[in-house]
């Protein structure tokens, strides 16, 4: 991979964006590459959380580059959604580690995760607004569902970077740390999610998005009864239910 770097870490993977001469803008085969990565991981059982980070900056949106000359149907080729869609879709959780710039598909990228902790540094926002456009890899759909409607079009219609703090009282990112210690309380909350059992983890991530795309409630609702039920079919629900009993620690085998 010329773009992106990617190592395990344990059972944590950890991608890394390398393109730091353009403070990590995402061109077309950076993202043709995290795509082909992200199948990869798809069927690797051994991969327990996915961290998407890179140093120094996560990314400052699409490359704008490699998009000015663009027409409908190559902006169309250009679009990350698809990409994207294929990170937020994944079974196991994910946490977006962002240092400095975070714009425009740099954030997008990163409310792909399931999980965003940033340095006191970072930078983020949609500043697509000021060229021309919008959002265009999921920012206009997931930000008002994290955020809300008004705080998402705050964003979007002014096109302002905000601070780290700002993001954070807006709920946009999880937990805020200082610059040198981003990793190593990504790396915690990675390590803290491998001990969960992870059909359980599964089963609740793919509940909470499907419940929050779901119009109806009582259908929503219905939903988390049948996957809550269908838990009690795995050993590790008997697991974590005996280890609490006989005052142990559960040993989980992902059954
Ligand atoms: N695309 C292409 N190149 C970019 C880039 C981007 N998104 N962001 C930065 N770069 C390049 C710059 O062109 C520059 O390269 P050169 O030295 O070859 O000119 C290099 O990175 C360093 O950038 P700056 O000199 O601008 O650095 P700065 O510190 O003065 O400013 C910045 C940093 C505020 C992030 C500024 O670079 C900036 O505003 N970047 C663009 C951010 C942006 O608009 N992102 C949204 C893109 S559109 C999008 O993402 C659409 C979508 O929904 C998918």
């Amino acid at each position: 991979m010329k773009n992106l770097s990617f190592e395990m870490i344990g059972r944590i993977g950890v991608v890394r964006i390398n393109r730091p001469r353009a403070l990590n803008a995402l061109n077309k085969p950076t993202v043709e590459e995290l795509d082909e990565l992200i199948e990869k991981i798809k069927k690797d059982s051994e991969i327990k959380v996915l961290i998407i980070g890179s140093d120094n900056n996560f990314a400052a949106g699409a490359d704008i580059k490699g998009m000015v000359n663009c027409n409908v149907e190559e902006a169309k080729d250009f679009s990350f959604s698809k990409t994207f869609q294929k990170i937020y879709n994944l079974e196991i959780p994910t946490i977006a580690a962002i240092d400095g710039y975070a714009l425009g598909g740099g954030l997008e990228l990163a409310l792909a995760c399931d999980f965003r902790i940033a340095s006191t540094n970072a930078k983020v926002g949609f500043p697509e607004i000021n060229l021309g456009i919008m959002p265009g890899a999921g920012g206009t759909i997931r930000a008002p569902r994290l955020l809300g409607v008004s705080r998402a079009k705050e964003l979007i219609f002014f096109g302002e970077m905000i601070s780290a703090d700002r993001a954070e009282q807006m709920g946009l990112v999880n937990k805020i740390v200082e610059q040198e210690k981003l990793m190593e309380v990504v790396m915690e909350w990675a390590e803290k999610l491998c001990k969960k059992p992870p059909v359980a983890l599964r089963v609740a991530k793919k509940t909470i998005d499907a419940g929050i795309s779901e119009p109806k409630l009582n259908y929503a609702i219905k939903i988390e009864y049948e996957n809550w039920a269908d838990l009690f079919n795995t050993e590790d629900q008997k697991e974590g239910m005996r280890a609490f009993i006989e005052k142990r620690q559960p040993i989980y085998q992902g059954k």
